[in-house]
């Protein structure tokens, strides 16, 4: 989401006559997307903010603005933190960069940080920095209204709204033509994308359609979906093409129905199975991934037993793990207490890591044997004599290269594997 938005800034800017530059001594202007989801996020930039200062010292005239959820949540307190930020941008408020980089190079200090209930950026077209060239994001919706009540997103993303589909298309089929061969499109609930048209609204699984169709070598994949709002009508357009891949993010959260009321998820754990059977039902190839917080208030040693049997039961192929960590102005600051200890919050964590990081590997086990199209995304990080892609189960495999370019489909059979990566051998 973050990278999404960066490129987006980067057009604004780049249209107004700046220039992107790969070394940060050589920058006038320095820009940081920030992230407010859990507080080590926040505290990660304070600290590059303090190592800034010696750039600073350096070069004074170097201004340092600070863009996204962050800036969102703080406003103008940031500035009165951080002496040595100039200026702050909430994420609908992109456009006025290059406005307020004028000023701020006259020495002004400025916000702009309101939320809109129409912005998406869909006339932008995002420059695509620091890319492999063959995958793409690309933002179909803004904000969340949910208020699952740990989480800050919808009071630094503001209310849903949909992009016009489009322009969707034409981003894909742009990126197609340049060479890019795999989509994501990004949402923070993608389910409830929907847009108004009197000619007949389109919704999500539409939208997954159109773009499918713009060339059967463009692999489509999509995140993140909500429990509650994953339809039937969805798996069985992900069913119906090839090239929408087989490959569902489906956050569980916990796996104790106490705790998911308590999160205001609108879910029950029976309900989450459920919708898991008819994944399996849809698409039997299709991997299952996960978002999972461990020490949620009230937590008790039962409830987090349900979160590792729900995790045995729908033996996921990947999760995001995290801690309980409470944010300010949420439901649960308001209402509930942060009562887990910090050491039984990280057993927890550790318990549920060590269980998937088992059921992972098993999963990998079993496709040992199989042969799996991949899509060529680079030179392999650990020897420049093997390549890696992915499936369209998203699982990464290594193999040799041969005489392969990225970018290219080829068969690989896979030999080994770990918990991590599948390394298998050219089938073709
Ligand atoms: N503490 C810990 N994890 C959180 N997430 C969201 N808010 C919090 C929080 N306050 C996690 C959820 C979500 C993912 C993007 O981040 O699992 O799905
Ligand atoms: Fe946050 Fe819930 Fe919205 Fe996801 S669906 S962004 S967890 S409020």
């Amino acid at each position: 989401m973050n990278l999404a938005d960066s490129e987006i800034v980067g057009s604004i800017l780049t249209k107004a006559g700046y220039a992107l530059i790969r070394n940060i001594d050589e920058a006038d202007f320095i820009l940081i997307n920030t992230c407010a989801i859990r507080d080590n996020a926040e505290q990660r930039i304070r600290k590059r903010l303090r190592e800034l200062r010696a750039l600073q010292r350096q070069r004074t005239w170097v201004k340092i603005g600070i863009l996204g959820c962050m800036a969102e949540r703080l406003k103008t307190q940031l500035m009165e933190e951080e002496e040595n930020v100039s200026f702050i941008v909430g994420p609908d408020a992109y456009r006025q960069l290059p406005d307020m980089l004028h000023h701020v190079n006259d020495g002004e200090r400025m916000a702009e940080t309101l939320l809109s209930d129409t912005e998406t950026y869909a006339d932008i077209e995002p420059i695509r920095y620091d890319t492999n060239g063959i995958t793409a994001y690309i933002s179909i919706m803004r904000g969340c209204q949910n208020y699952c009540a740990y989480c800050v997103v919808p009071y630094t993303r503001g209310r849903e709204r949909s992009r016009n589909p489009e322009t969707i298309v034409n981003e894909a089929r742009s990126l197609f033509e340049k060479g890019f061969r795999e989509v994501t499109l990004l949402g923070q609930n993608v389910n409830s994308y929907r847009w108004h048209d009197p000619a007949g609204d389109v919704g999500f699984p539409q939208l997954m359609a159109m773009v499918a169709q713009v060339n059967p070598l463009l692999r489509v994949r999509f995140a993140t979906s909500h429990p509650k709002d994953l339809s039937d009508e969805l798996l069985q357009v992900m069913a119906d093409y090839d090239n929408i891949c087989k490959c569902i993010h489906l956050p569980v959260q916990s796996g104790s129905e106490r705790i998911l009321k308590l999160m205001n998820r609108r879910y029950t754990p029976e309900w989450y199975l459920d919708r898991i059977n008819a994944i399996r039902r849809y698409l039997p190839t299709c991997s299952i991934t996960t978002d999972v917080i461990a020490g949620f208030c009230t937590e008790t040693e039962e409830d987090h037993q349900a979160t590792l049997d729900m995790f045995r039961r729908v033996r996921y192929d990947y999760a995001y793990m995290f801690k309980f960590s409470m944010r300010p102005n949420t439901y649960a600051e308001k209402h509930l207490q942060d009562d887990i200890p910090d050491d039984v919050k990280t057993r927890r964590l550790e318990e549920i890591i060590a269980l998937q990081g088992e059921i992972a590997l098993e999963n990998n086990q079993k496709e040992v044997g199989k042969t799996f199209e991949v899509l060529v995304e680079g030179v392999s990080h650990r020897s420049d004599q093997q390549l890696f892609g992915r499936n369209s189960q998203n699982k990464v495999i290594v193999f040799d290269r041969g005489d392969i370019q990225p970018g290219q489909y080829v068969n690989v059979r896979v030999t080994r594997c770990t918990a991590a990566t599948l390394i298998g051998e050219l089938a073709n």
